[in-house]
């Protein structure tokens, strides 16, 4: 594994030796990892940790590969349609794979290779100006959904299907395709009535668990990403994961201590910063299979626990001058993850001027990536200073093999962190509750 992982500032002999973990913790997280281990390893074997075999794919790399080179050049925007863990992991590829601004850059920036826009909310305003905006005959519509059943989305496929068949008439097939269970669910019935390509969302493999199966790998590969080094980096962090020895393993470490924050030291919200522009919307990805996997109201025994930690996304340097002031003074109920990107250190030199006053004196010769590396140092020091915990993952660059490792990181430690919370990390009764109630609101038959 490529990423470094650093938990020095959770115990309390790093900070002000009276608050974080207790340093004693070592010892007996230790010795409890491996009946987790033998736990994980026992729910693997039984289809629920599903989401570690992703990084073996060679059937479907293949048929991604034939299909979007069958599509080169036709299309100048990818659509999707989905929401939740049916959108999060393509916006999160999108920006840390093209970066923020691609959709502003024109075709010949781009290199011929799409746009994407994730429509995931139904705001009508919102939808209308979308559709507005993109060309129907140069858009390839993704509709995602893994039940195939969404209130949100299949309301947005009745509209946006309209507005191609408008536009192209019966070629409106052409222009989509579908990503759902391979047998269940009205959007499957509508791939097979119509004749529309469709990928399939593995069954074992809950929503926020899919950005490395079809869900996020078909927009992926339209947008011309490295899937086969996105699988081998999240490959990478199975491999890693599977270190017997809980000192050397950092995803099953990220899961305890965060775990004991909590239950120890009621540290019930949980920030992940990074100092990266191109890493906002992995910290959104982060915030939903955080919330969803570990907000549970019952434990694993049935019993009412209402358990969960509180995720929070951030950005690195801008959060310093909004979320800051309360992560270092307010309560003592956060830990922050800290995500530093190497290789943008030296990036975009400072340069001088004339009229330069001594005050400002010590910028030019400096660069903007080491100014955002400071930050990142002096916040965590901040931090550190007073009795804040924190933890730092450190990454060379942002690719497809190292986004894939941290992909896979995070989604293993949630699968721990399931089993110290004592909760199921892979249901979510409470989202599917307010589907139902949806679908009776809307007057759905049957509900
Ligand atoms: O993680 C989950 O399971 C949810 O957030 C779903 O992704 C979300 O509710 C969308 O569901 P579906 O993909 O079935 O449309």
């Amino acid at each position: 594994m490529t990423l470094r992982f650093d938990d020095r500032y959770m115990f309390r002999t790093a900070l002000d030796g009276v608050h974080g973990l207790d340093p004693r913790l070592h010892d007996s997280m230790r010795e409890r990892f491996a009946d987790i281990r033998a736990e994980v390893a026992r729910r693997t074997t039984a289809g629920d940790y599903g989401f570690m075999r992703l990084g073996a794919q060679s059937g479907l790399v293949r048929r991604l590969n034939q299909w979007g080179a069958s599509l080169r050049g036709r299309f100048d925007h990818v659509l999707v349609l989905g929401i939740g863990g049916s959108a999060l992991g393509a916006k999160a590829l999108l920006n840390a794979l093209k970066g923020p601004a691609w959709n502003e850059r024109n075709a010949a920036r781009r290199d011929g290779v799409p746009t994407l826009t994730v429509l995931e909310n139904v705001d009508p305003v919102t939808v209308h100006d979308t559709l507005e905006r993109l060309e129907p005959r140069r858009t390839l519509v993704n509709v995602i959904s893994k039940s195939g059943g969404t209130a949100e989305t299949l309301a947005q496929y009745l509209i946006v299907r309209r507005w191609l068949e408008d536009a192209v008439g019966d070629a409106a097939r052409e222009h989509l395709v579908i990503t759902t269970d391979p047998e269940k669910g009205a959007l499957r019935a509508i791939a097979r009535a119509d004749e529309i390509t469709a990928f399939d969302v593995p069954p074992g493999i809950g929503g926020r668990y899919s950005v490395l199966t079809a869900v996020g790998l078909v927009p992926a590969t339209l947008l011309d990403m490295d899937v086969v080094q996105l699988l081998a980096g999240a490959e990478a962090a199975v491999k890693a994961a599977e270190a017997p020895d809980f000192s050397a393993n950092a995803a099953a470490r990220y899961a305890a201590w965060q775990w004991q924050a909590q239950s120890s030291r009621a540290a019930n919200v949980h920030v992940v910063m990074p100092y990266s522009d191109r890493l906002k919307e992995f910290a959104e990805w982060y915030r939903q299979l955080w919330a969803e996997s570990l907000g549970k109201k019952l434990d694993r025994a049935g019993r009412e626990a209402h358990r969960g930690p509180t995720p929070v996304g951030a950005v690195g340097a801008t959060d310093q001058h909004s979320q800051v002031q309360l992560f270092i003074e307010g309560p003592f109920d956060k830990t922050i993850t800290f995500i530093r990107v190497l290789d943008t250190v030296n990036l975009q030199p400072i340069p001088s001027r004339a009229t330069l006053g001594p005050e400002l004196a010590y910028l030019p010769g400096k660069t903007l990536g080491a100014l955002l590396d400071a930050e990142l140092h002096a916040t965590r020091e901040a931090l550190r200073s007073q009795g804040r915990m924190s933890m730092t993952l450190e990454i060379d660059t942002i690719d497809a093999h190292h986004l894939g490792e941290l992909m896979m990181f995070f989604q293993i430690a949630t699968g721990y962190a399931g089993v110290w919370y004592d909760v199921d990390p892979f249901d979510q009764p409470g989202v599917e509750l307010g589907k139902v109630l949806t679908f009776k609101a809307m007057g759905r038959e049957g509900y």
